[in-house]
């Protein structure tokens, strides 16, 4: 098998909120297709470890905003480089809700759906919720991004990022996707990572303590 086949695939980018008992959040994805109609559905995965992933889990619903070509970088760092076990993305970010209570971005995307899930199978890593879209909406005129602009025009490049810590020792290699946390102080250039499939690039270094 060459996992390189699987770069070929399209997607959007999406940012994925939800909510429980205790916070709303969201996190970024580039998962979601239009799998039914007449009632329209639409199916997305989300890793298991993902603090989303439990708060759909939990409360059923989730608001899917297709993310548009104005996005900046901070942007996504800010939902996909971190979770909301550790943090409250939308304390100082500008927001709305949903029907759901489930919260959306004022600005930098194109549309909006508001889901409810009708199923969930767990793959492993992640889950597969199969959700019914309650209603729909047009954001901007602006064009969506797609996954492939999202590596060619907004992540900044290897070697753009600064290595305060330069001078220890590299022990390790963390996944800046879903946390995954390889041993060795070299990771090889082809590596990807056995939970979210992302290649080496993503991964930042972990230094000795
Ligand atoms: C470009 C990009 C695409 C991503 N795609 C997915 C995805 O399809 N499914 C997923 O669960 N996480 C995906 N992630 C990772 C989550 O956004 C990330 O693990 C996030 O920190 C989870 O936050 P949470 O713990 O608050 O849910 C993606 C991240 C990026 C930057």
């Amino acid at each position: 098998m060459d996992p390189k086949a699987l770069f070929s695939l399209s997607y959007g980018v999406f940012i994925l909120g939800s909510h429980d008992n205790t916070k709303i959040n969201a996190c970024v994805t580039n998962t979601c297709m239009q799998v039914a109609a007449n009632p329209t559905r639409i199916a997305i995965t989300v890793i298991n470890q993902n603090y989303t992933c439990g708060q759909i889990k939990e409360c059923g619903t989730f608001a899917l905003s297709v993310l548009d070509k104005s996005v900046t970088f901070p942007t996504i760092e800010h939902f996909g480089f971190h979770s909301g076990r550790d943090t409250d993305k939308f304390a100082s970010f500008p927001y709305s809700l949903d029907a759901n209570g489930n919260p959306y971005l004022n600005d930098q995307i194109c549309a909006l759906f508001t889901c409810k899930v009708i199923s969930s199978t767990d793959l492993g890593t992640h889950t597969l919720f199969v959700a019914e879209i309650e209603d729909s909406k047009v954001m901007s005129d602006k064009a969506p991004l797609t996954y492939a602009d999202y590596h060619k025009d907004i992540k900044p490049k290897p070697g753009a990022e600064k290595m305060e810590d330069s001078g220890k020792k590299i022990v390790g290699w963390r996944c800046k996707i879903c946390g995954y946390e390889y041993e060795g102080a070299e990771l090889p250039s082809d590596f990807e990572c056995p939970i979210c499939g992302h290649p080496a690039e993503d991964f930042e270094p972990i230094y000795e303590s």
